[in-house]
């Protein structure tokens, strides 16, 4: 942990760790508008609040990060205004950022106030400054303090604040975004007369038209991936040259690689099979008894219809960090490495 001071708000924020968030985004349930209630379970996710207390805990996070396998970049600091460009609620990044900022100079966190009740808070002010329906703001609200959690404030201060999209994508409207993710464009004008041949669209970035592929029916999300030859690997080192945009290694849920959150579109997938649901608790990703879960290995999970996904930036075996803190050998583990 940062041994700058805390503001009365980190000091309230740390008082929380990822299963209090994961409380808090299922008490918010409803309050979240539709079109980002699994993103902002996914973001969650993607960064866990567990993985950068592991590294600021570890004596030598170099040699953390080789143990776990790590990939990609894994530090919400180094993507503060990036990360969350899948959640409808990042066009309104800027407002949010500066009403998590002027909370965190203002004074004490009211006693008995709740994490839900905070978000809320944020998201409201930042409603009525775009004047928008507060559940519009109230994922985003709930990013920006775990990201003030996680870097601190004066990092969180630091970077712009920008609004990453494209004027055309920021245009959409909610129920826009919502009627895409569902749309089915992959049977063409007979489509209806097709049996075994049905393609489905698999969408990887809302926020750009060309990043999407198709997978024919029961097939790997990550196999639909790989028609797609441009050369991904200049943008996400972890991609194989010809394999498309989702990193992949073994295809056999032995590496964690190909992992992907899903935005839309879940039951789309087939469920998971045990190998599967055995090894997502091994990267630590996810750990659920949901035969659909959000959280998916893309070779693994058949496309039966379309769906939106999103590519996380990291990926590694963190559940092996995650079983030693359960287990309270973490700290000697990674001081004896
Ligand atoms: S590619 Fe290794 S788990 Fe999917």
């Amino acid at each position: 942990m940062s041994s700058k001071r805390e503001t009365p708000l980190e000091v309230f924020l740390n008082r929380h760790d990822d299963a209090a968030w994961r409380e808090t985004l299922t008490t918010l349930g409803a309050a979240v508008h539709e079109v980002d209630r699994n993103a902002a379970r996914v973001w969650f996710h993607f960064y866990p609040l567990a993985l950068l207390r592991a590294f600021q805990a570890a004596a030598d996070p170099a040699r953390l990060a080789q143990e776990l396998l790590m990939q990609g970049s894994w530090y919400l600091k180094d993507q503060l205004d990036s990360s969350h460009t899948f959640l409808y609620g990042h066009r309104f990044w800027p407002e949010v950022k500066r009403a998590v900022a002027r909370l965190a100079e203002g004074g004490e966190v009211p006693e008995g106030r709740t994490l839900a009740e905070v978000v809320g808070e944020v998201a409201r002010a930042v409603a009525g400054e775009r004047k928008v329906e507060e559940s519009l703001t109230t994922a985003i609200a709930a990013v920006g303090l775990m990201a003030l959690q996680q870097v601190g404030f004066e990092e969180f201060r630091r970077t712009p604040g920008e609004v990453r999209i494209d004027r055309r994508h920021l245009r959409r409207t909610p129920e826009e975004v919502l009627r895409e993710r569902a749309k089915d464009e992959g049977q063409g004008l007979f489509g209806f007369l097709r049996t075994s041949d049905r393609r489905w669209t698999v969408v990887w970035d809302e926020n750009a038209d060309d990043r999407r592929f198709k997978a024919v029916d029961k097939q790997e999300v990550a196999s639909g991936a790989q028609t797609d030859k441009r050369p991904w690997h200049e943008q996400d080192p972890r991609c194989t040259v010809d394999e498309g945009p989702i990193p992949v290694q073994c295809r056999s849920a032995s590496c964690g690689t190909c992992w992907v959150g899903v935005l839309g579109g879940a039951e789309n997938l087939s469920e998971t099979e045990w190998r599967e649901r055995k090894m997502m608790p091994l990267f630590g990703y996810v750990e659920t008894d949901d035969p659909r879960p959000l959280i998916r290995l893309s070779c693994q999970a058949r496309a039966e219809g379309p769906v939106s996904v999103v590519i996380p930036p990291w990926n590694g075996y963190f559940g092996k960090h995650l079983k030693r803190v359960r287990e309270g050998t973490a700290e000697e583990s990674v001081a004896s490495s």
